[in-house]
């Protein structure tokens, strides 16, 4: 069952309507849930429309990207899952969410994260570290004329709490990082408005908008060395910015290789 919308998130849906289009329209709110993106996606096969919402305060079975486990603890988090379904927006929807959560925290916060590749929104801690606030998660859904949505689902940690060990070292949260509190409110407005304008930027393709931007937020993809996994074995090499379908190029002696999905490690 739906609960009402807190207060908090009422207010600040509602001065930015004029920024959403249909991202929020229609919103879910649960104070817990196993995983809003499985929320979205029984809402996106009952017909829910593109921009529907769903939000909880707690997730008990929260997916993060390669397997793993989002961390949701009550109340230290925002869970977040939004339907898209403009087929012209799907490719890129990944990098995309990226760039719309990292303005949003920027401009609901004012702290300037960055984007990890593929889709991680960091903290730049110094020589050469970073710490995780926030990831995004795309989950895409087809039938046998093609896509039918994509559930962009994405987390953000608004409050320190005692991360599991595994990745105790390299979370955070904007409480954190910003020493204050943090109203969700903004936040999650701001995730909808940015989110907004950047599916309609590929939906009306502006695609290089949201790829060069994504790279004016992510100083790690140039020049950072990492090492991936490919066919032949272990490469390492040095970043060299992303290629239009949002692979990450690295380039290693005289080879520039793609690299579109797994995991990366960041030497
Ligand atoms: C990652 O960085 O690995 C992606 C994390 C995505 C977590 C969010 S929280 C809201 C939505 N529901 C989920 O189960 N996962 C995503």
């Amino acid at each position: 069952m739906t609960e009402s919308l807190p207060q908090e998130f009422e207010t600040a849906l509602r001065r930015t309507a004029d920024r959403r289009g249909v991202f929020g329209e229609s919103l879910y709110y649960f104070s817990e849930v196993a995983s809003t993106n499985d929320e979205a996606a029984r809402l996106a096969e009952a017909g829910a429309d593109e921009g529907t919402t769903v939000v909880a305060s707690a997730q008990t079975a929260g997916r993060g990207r390669l397997g793993r486990t989002w961390f949701s603890p009550p109340g230290a988090g925002l869970y977040v899952s939004v339907i898209v379904r403009d087929r012209r927006a799907a490719p890129l929807l990944t990098l995309a969410g990226g760039v719309a959560v990292a303005e949003a925290i920027r401009g609901a916060t004012g702290l300037p994260v960055e984007i990890k590749w593929p889709n991680d929104i960091v903290v730049d801690a110094g020589l050469g570290r970073r710490r995780k606030l926030a990831g995004i998660l795309a989950e895409a859904s087809s039938g046998t004329e093609g896509l039918l949505y994509v559930i962009l689902g994405f987390g953000i940690n608004l409050l320190p709490v005692a991360y599991p060990p595994d990745i105790a070292t390299r979370a955070t949260s904007l409480a954190g990082e910003l020493g204050r509190s943090v109203d969700a409110g903004p936040v999650l407005a701001e995730c909808l408005a940015a989110l907004a304008e950047r599916v309609h930027d590929l939906a009306s393709g502006h695609r290089r908008r949201v790829v060069g931007r994504w790279a004016e937020l992510s100083p790690s993809a140039r020049g950072a060395r990492v090492q991936f996994e490919a066919g032949s074995g272990s490469i390492t090499g040095v970043t060299a910015g992303i290629a239009e379908d949002g692979a990450l190029l690295v380039r290693a002696g005289a080879r520039v290789e793609a690299v579109r999905s797994g995991q990366v490690r960041w030497l």
